[in-house]
């Protein structure tokens, strides 16, 4: 077992965190990634504002047979904040929040005995989630499934490592975007991360509750058939801050409105109604296959419990062994 600063604060048994993933991570994959090791955390997405979204109350209930921790896009809390409030109720050890001031909601968080986690995409983000008192913050690259932004994880993560070795050496720092097994966990340590934020290749578990049609789709693909774009939240009517975009499987709609992002924001919710269709009758050509660059690596979908528990096993081989390096004596 791989013990870090993480493993340490959550009394867990591997450096790993299952993303709250809006639409896919329930209280059964928050739960089955806890059983196994790591720490679910449940997603609490738009917090209700989106439509469509499960039930939270419910899916807190579900995964309280172990440690959990409830996420959000922070904007749509902004929106509706007596969620948070709600969630809380329910003891989590964590609120991971995304996307937008964790500051206004931070005092809450501390008070309820939670620690906040806060994913950034850009080191000026970092001050933010510092200033609200973050016990953790996950530097999210670009290779990430879902929303995020243009940094990427194999620089991100050691400048992050470095800024808070300065400012702030005792918030952990997790890694997320592009962590599909052992290999990216070991890689994420070893440029200074204290655990990994996985989305993608947990949303491809039989425990998350991602379509079956959506990962029918996904698996065989390669990592070139993602795209990260604005034009469908602008076209859908969701109104994320510009500064996030959106990754997931390229389809017919986004071939067709490629490089008209202006376009698109000038069409502002025209695609609502019809999105909302395509979403129920699974219209893959319209609805988003959200996944990131680490759908190339995906060959199936197995239990959350077995992701988790062969990406820590392949870390810890991997960095015993030093990867397959071979090391001589002569300069
Ligand atoms: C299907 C899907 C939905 C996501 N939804 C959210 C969300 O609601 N809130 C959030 O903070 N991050 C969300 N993310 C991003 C994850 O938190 C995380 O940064 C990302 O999945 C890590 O990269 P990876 O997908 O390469 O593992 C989502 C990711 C995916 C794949």
């Amino acid at each position: 077992m791989i013990s870090t600063r993480l493993t340490e604060r959550f009394g867990i048994r591997h450096p790993i965190v299952c993303a709250p993933m809006a639409y896919v991570t329930g209280g059964a994959l928050a739960a089955a990634v806890s059983h196994a090791g790591g720490l679910g955390v449940v997603g609490g997405s738009y917090a209700g504002t989106l439509g469509g979204e499960p039930d939270l109350e419910t899916e807190l209930a579900r995964a309280k047979s172990g440690k959990f921790g409830v996420g959000f896009i922070t904007w749509a809390l902004e929106r509706a904040p007596k969620v948070l409030t709600k969630a809380l109720k329910h003891s989590p050890v964590c609120v991971f929040l995304s996307f937008g001031d964790p500051g206004p909601f931070a005092a809450e968080v501390r008070d309820a005995g939670a620690a906040l986690i806060c994913q950034v995409q850009f080191m000026a983000h970092i001050d933010m989630a510092l200033k609200a008192g973050a016990a953790a913050v996950v530097v999210q690259g670009t290779e990430a499934g879902g929303h995020g932004a243009s940094r990427s994880t194999f620089p991100f993560v050691p400048e992050a490592a470095d800024y808070l070795e300065q400012h702030s050496p005792e918030t952990l720092l997790l890694a997320a975007g592009g962590i599909v097994d052992g290999r990216g966990l070991a890689a994420a340590l070893m440029l200074g991360a204290d655990g990994v934020v996985v989305g993608t290749r947990l949303w491809a578990s039989a425990d998350a509750f991602t379509p079956k049609a959506h990962t029918d789709k996904a698996i065989g693909v390669t990592g070139d058939s993602t795209i990260r774009t604005k034009v469908l939240d602008a076209l859908r009517g969701v109104p994320w801050p510009r500064e996030y975009s959106f990754r997931f499987l390229k389809n017919k709609l986004t071939d067709g409105w490629a490089d008209r992002e202006g376009e698109a924001f000038r069409a502002f919710g025209t695609l609502s109604a019809k999105y909302a269709q395509a979403r129920v009758q699974n219209g893959l050509d319209t609805v988003a296959v959200v996944c990131g660059e680490t759908v190339g690596l995906l060959k199936d979908r197995p239990s959350a419990e077995s992701i988790v528990k062969s990406m820590a096993a392949q870390a810890a081989g991997l960095l015993r062994r030093g990867g397959k390096l071979k090391f001589t004596s002569q300069s």
